[in-house]
């Protein structure tokens, strides 16, 4: 009985691994490009109701129709999103991932399709600089640029970690943590969202790129939407996606 049921779920895990990495032609073939979020990240990625929606949504779709695709969604928790491309669920990882020395060694990324950076937030007349994050409790999403960067900086009292960036945004407005850092631009969007908290959007701890996550190697796919992301850029396409979730253009100068 025991082994009936060890053969079973040995046989799913087989039907439902996909196989190796997709290559161009084979995304092509299949007509499909499947694409992974986080879906927890307005406004770049998040559900409205059952919606998946976002500016890296739109432009995701956009790449995957200029390349003649239909485009899956697939959305998992951010801290397993660049793993899963090492076990080939997806085709690449749209995010907001910054590119970083660190995650070049594990996966490709295409040309930078965002300038941002790593905003220090607050309510009214909370911390500003890395000089006032001395002392203080500051919350951050798991497996981003900003828990690794936070850690570095000398005398913070407490780092507490969240899976999703927006309970890390929920526990600054609730009082549980005195500062929260995240990306600059979702920080202007949880502000205006949220008047009453009173958010305070002080320094820059550094600026980011943002990449689009490929396979390590997987060198067509990635050309391919490289040259469709350029030719958005050279359009209108991109700009009009920007507008609409950011009023302003945060392509790369
Ligand atoms: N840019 C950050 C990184 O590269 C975070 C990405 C997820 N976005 C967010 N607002 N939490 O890790």
């Amino acid at each position: 009985m025991k082994s009936a049921i060890c053969l079973m779920l040995g046989l799913a895990l087989a039907f439902s691994a996909p196989s190796a990495a997709r290559d161009l032609a084979e995304v092509k073939a299949s007509g499909t490009i499947k694409i992974a979020t986080e879906g927890a990240t307005p406004p770049f990625n998040y559900f409205e109701g059952d919606k998946l929606t976002g500016f890296d949504v739109d432009l995701g779709t956009a790449i995957g129709e200029a390349l003649g695709l239909k485009v899956e969604w697939v959305t998992l928790a951010f801290d397993g999103l660049l793993v899963g491309l090492d076990h080939d669920r997806y085709d690449l990882v749209v995010a907001g991932h910054g590119i970083t020395p660190e995650r070049q060694k594990a996966v490709d990324f295409s040309t930078p399709y965002v300038c941002s950076g790593a905003a220090i937030v607050a309510k009214e007349g909370g911390a500003r600089t890395v000089a006032d994050l001395a002392g203080k409790i500051v919350g951050v999403q798991v497996g981003t640029t900003y828990l690794a960067a936070i850690d570095k900086v000398p005398g913070v009292k407490e780092v507490k970690t969240f899976p999703k960036d927006t309970d890390a945004l929920q526990n600054l407005i609730a009082g549980r943590t005195e500062v929260w850092v995240s990306d600059k631009l979702t920080a202007l969007t949880a502000s205006e969202k949220a008047p009453d908290a009173k958010l305070q959007i002080g320094d820059l701890l550094y600026e980011e790129r943002y990449g689009m996550a490929f396979k390590k190697g997987n060198d067509a796919l990635r050309g391919a939407v490289d040259k469709a992301l350029a030719g958005m850029l050279a359009g209108d396409g991109y700009k009009k996606i920007s507008d609409h979730y950011f009023k302003q253009d945060i392509r790369c100068p």
